[in-house]
């Protein structure tokens, strides 16, 4: 068998990207699925794939630093090089940043440097945008705002409302994840 790199995915909700990841012939194994919501659907899922699991609460430390540390010496024995946000609804801080620098990547439900933030799919339509998609991007300090590495883009009908639009996004996410995942790690 051929030597596959390690990852973990970060998420904090349903996990469908998670499982798309999983379902996918990628360059990587996830070895740890990290989770701030005990009870996210994300945490069967990774039940269903035996991935072990880390929830934590962020409320028991006392700052990001002291949870990112406990993090990354988990991460750094679980032998972790690549990071994958999917759906993690917290920013990553200076600890992890410079652990795992240019490794930490993120997918983003529209084409970033429009709609960042929460809700973007809302803010899309709120906006009467004709086009969107997802981003694949490096996370950096700030909010969406890392350099982008791939961008897929569909077109919002006039009858598009938030549940629709969400489903034709999320069918985009779910292939253009685990392939730019692949080239990222067959690249480096
Ligand atoms: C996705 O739309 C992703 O783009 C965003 O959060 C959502 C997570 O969905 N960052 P899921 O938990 O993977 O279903």
């Amino acid at each position: 068998m051929t030597h596959k790199v390690k990852a973990a995915v970060f998420a904090s909700g349903s996990g469908s990207n998670f499982q798309a990841i999983m379902e996918a012939d990628t360059a990587c194994e996830i070895v740890l699925l990290v989770c701030d919501k005990a009870g996210a659907a994300v945490v069967e899922k990774a039940a269903t794939h035996q991935v072990p699991v880390l929830t934590f609460n962020p409320k028991d430390y006392s700052s990001k630093a002291e949870y990112e540390q406990m993090l990354q010496q988990k991460l750094t024995e679980a032998g972790v090089e690549w990071i994958f946000l999917a759906g993690y609804m917290r920013l990553i801080g200076p600890v992890l940043l410079q652990t795992f620098p240019e490794r930490i990547i993120n997918i983003h439900p529209s084409l970033l440097p429009a709609f960042p933030g929460k809700d973007a799919i809302g803010q899309a339509l709120a906006a009467g945008a004709r086009q969107t998609g997802v981003t694949v991007h490096y996370i950096d300090e700030g909010i969406d705002t890392g350099p982008v590495i791939a961008q897929a883009t569909l077109d919002v009908s006039p009858a598009d409302n938030e549940a629709t639009l969400k489903q034709k996004i999320q069918r985009l996410e779910h292939q253009l994840y685990p392939q730019v995942i692949n080239q990222l790690i067959l690249e480096k």
